[in-house]
């Protein structure tokens, strides 16, 4: 029996290196869609390159998409890109649409036109809850969209449900909360918070300037979360399942628990810059992750504290290694 094979958009993104990493632990093929750039951008999946297979492709061009489901001829697509950046959707609404909205739809309509039978993943995500309508959030809590960014996952969540209940395809929406790793992009607020406590640590900078403090997030590790993913491909019928730990910390605990970690008190070190506060804030999510727990098996493993601390540990070596 062939093993099977997996096109994954986002494949360079935190994500994207995770579920690769899992897919290929399972006897996967890996195929990634990888975009045009003019220098390379394959930093979390420089050690997979021997095993993966990228393919050019943009989630903004119809025909490039249609080209990679054909080459990569995968059982399952994982659409993993976006433009994720909450704060840039308000600067770059029309792209953040294009991208994080349309796109879901480009990738569906090249799976229609190559093959129906393909089962399809799309990451949706908390942002959807926004101005929460109940505590903790389900799959039946009603969407309330705070940013351009949330209101584009709406899209690309009911787009996804049409196309199982129009075409009959195996097309699932994964509600992941906020989930972290030492390998979160930057502007994050998490690897914001680490990156910065562990140059303060090492004498390299003097100070963190942050935003809203007071906001909560459910707050997991990516790489249990990619597992949750591929769950949910390989269930009997499709459907969509919230991923979350059932916890809520504010932004606030996890700067002091970093801080701390490095026995430094972050009321020294930390400055608020208004500018950093966003135009609708999204004050408080907490999921209620018991239809994954009890329908797919998932169930997080690593607790906030852990994840924080593995945060701060991977950018001490990181900037250990360099000073
Ligand atoms: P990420 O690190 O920002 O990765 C985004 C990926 O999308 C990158 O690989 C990026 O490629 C790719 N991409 C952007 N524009 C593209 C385009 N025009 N064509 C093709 N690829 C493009 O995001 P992440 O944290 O891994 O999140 C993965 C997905 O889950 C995203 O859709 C995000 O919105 C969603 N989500 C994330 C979370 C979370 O907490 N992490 C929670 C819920 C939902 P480049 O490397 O070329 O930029
Ligand atoms: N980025 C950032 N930078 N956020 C800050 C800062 C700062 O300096 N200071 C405070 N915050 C607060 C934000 O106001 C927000 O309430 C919270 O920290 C988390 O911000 P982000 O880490 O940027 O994540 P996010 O929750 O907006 O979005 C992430 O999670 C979504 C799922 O809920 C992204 O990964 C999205 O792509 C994802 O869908």
């Amino acid at each position: 029996m062939h093993g099977k094979s997996a096109l994954i958009t986002g494949i360079t993104g935190q994500d994207g290196s995770y579920l690769a990493e899992w897919l290929l632990s399972r006897g996967y093929r890996v195929y990634g869609l990888v975009r045009r750039s003019s220098t390379e951008n394959l930093e979390r999946i420089e050690h997979l390159k021997e095993q993966i297979n990228l393919i050019s492709g943009d989630l903004l061009d119809q025909k490039s998409l249609i080209a990679a489901v054909e080459t990569a001829c995968p059982d399952e697509v994982y659409n993993l890109a976006a433009q994720s950046f909450v704060p840039v959707s308000w600067h770059q609404p029309v792209l953040t649409a294009e991208l994080t909205a349309l796109g879901v739809t480009r990738m569906l309509e090249a799976i229609r036109t190559v093959n129906d039978k393909i089962r399809f993943y799309q990451a949706s995500s908390s942002e959807m809850f926004g101005r929460v309508q109940e505590v903790p959030q389900t799959e039946k809590t009603p969407f309330y969209p705070r940013s351009p960014y949330g209101v584009a996952k709406v899209y690309g969540h009911w787009i996804t449900v049409n196309y199982r209940e129009s075409y009959g395809m195996f097309a699932c929406s994964g509600i992941l909360f906020n989930h972290e790793s030492p390998r979160r992009g930057l502007e994050f607020v998490t690897r914001k918070i680490t990156n910065a406590v562990a140059r303060i640590k090492l004498g390299l900078q003097d100070r963190l300037v942050l935003g809203n403090l007071e906001a909560r997030r459910d707050w997991g590790y990516a790489g249990d979360y990619v597992k949750g993913m591929w769950l949910m491909l390989q269930q009997e019928t499709p459907g969509d399942y919230i991923l979350a730990t059932g916890e809520t910390h504010t932004v606030r605990e996890f700067v002091k628990i970093a801080f701390e970690h490095v026995d430094l008190d972050y009321e020294k070190y930390v400055v608020i810059d208004p500018r950093l506060f966003r135009p609708a804030e999204v004050d408080l999510l907490l999921g209620d992750p018991s239809k994954a727990r009890a329908g797919l098996g998932w169930q997080p493993e690593v607790s906030f504290e852990q994840l924080v601390k593995m945060m701060v540990d991977a950018d001490l070596a990181r900037w250990g290694k360099k000073v």
